[in-house]
């Protein structure tokens, strides 16, 4: 069934389906949409009704929750709606602690018979940035001082798109803006206007789809050592916070870390993680 121009532009996004819709996506993947964000969900939607020939938001609500495709189109969605800004290097002084602190500290903390071997989480990737940028810190300054030590570094998003684009390790300048110098000219490929992750910082790196309020998924991830849940949280409402985060608490050893975003808190979200400060760094420690 195909629709006119004037029937798709004529479809509006009653208040009451804008609630109904927003608590369903919130219950599904923790992201929530306030009310001033109605026209966000209205026009992102709306090519996906005259696609499948719905006749309104109600429908295509319907069609989420009863459909035989249901699981084809919540994949679309999960699209739509997530909001994937990232690049490398982001928040350098974090990464500095990271580094100096977090990740020594860790190390010395794994007994030293035969190779010692970190596990790190980056959940909610993106396209990848942030877990091959742990990559090139490990590579350029942890093994030159800790040989004996592996990493495993996994990246996951609920975006399929976005991590096929990891998978594929292609970046635009936008994403370059904070490498520094002597990390583009070791890992990185430049041809014209793309820059190719090098095969040496791939390979440390494994990328999944995985929803963060899917606990089927979240009882999958035990035995991390570091999360980095960075600009993740921001966009879920308290409920998911505090679910996602007591998921993150059972998937880190005793003495991991987690780190979240520079500007985020987990103030009213959970109490079970040691706040510690590294100067102006904050990062939740599982005791
Ligand atoms: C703003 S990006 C942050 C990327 C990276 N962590 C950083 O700080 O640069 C937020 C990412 O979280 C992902 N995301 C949102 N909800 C999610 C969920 N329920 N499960 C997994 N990933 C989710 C989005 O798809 C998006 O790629």
């Amino acid at each position: 069934m195909s629709f006119s121009q004037r029937e798709i532009e004529s479809l509006k996004l009653t208040d009451e389906e804008f609630f109904e819709l927003r608590d369903y996506i919130s219950r599904l993947t923790g992201i929530y949409f306030p009310e001033n964000k109605k026209y966000l969900i209205e026009s992102r939607i709306r090519p996906r009704i005259e696609a499948l020939g719905l006749k309104s938001y109600r429908a295509y609500l319907d069609f989420l929750k009863f459909s035989p495709f249901r699981a084809r189109e919540l994949e679309i969605l999960f699209k739509l709606i997530t909001i994937n800004e990232t690049y490398f290097f982001r928040d350098e002084l974090q990464l500095k602690v990271i580094e100096e602190k977090i990740l020594p500290e860790l190390i010395q903390s794994k007994p030293k018979n035969g190779f010692r071997t970190l596990r790190i989480w980056s959940a909610g990737c993106s396209t990848g940035e942030e877990p091959y940028t742990i990559a090139m810190i490990y590579l350029e300054k942890i093994k030159p001082k800790f040989p004996d030590v592996k990493f495993e570094i996994i990246g996951t998003d609920i975006n399929s798109s976005v991590i096929e684009v990891a998978k594929r390790g292609i970046y635009r300048q936008y994403s370059m803006r904070y490498v520094p110098e002597n990390y583009l000219q070791r890992y990185f490929n430049c041809n014209g206007d793309e820059f190719k992750i090098s095969e040496e910082i791939k390979k440390l790196v494994r990328f999944e789809q995985l929803n963060l309020m899917d606990r089927f998924q979240m009882v999958m991830m035990r035995n991390f050592d570091l999360v980095l849940l960075r600009n993740v949280l921001i966009y879920f409402d308290e409920n998911a916070r505090k679910e996602v985060v007591s998921w993150i608490y059972d998937s880190l050893n005793r003495g991991g870390y987690l780190v979240i975003g520079y500007s985020e808190t987990l103030r009213n979200v959970t109490k079970a993680f040691k706040i510690v400060y590294f100067d102006k760094v904050v990062a939740y420690k599982k005791e």
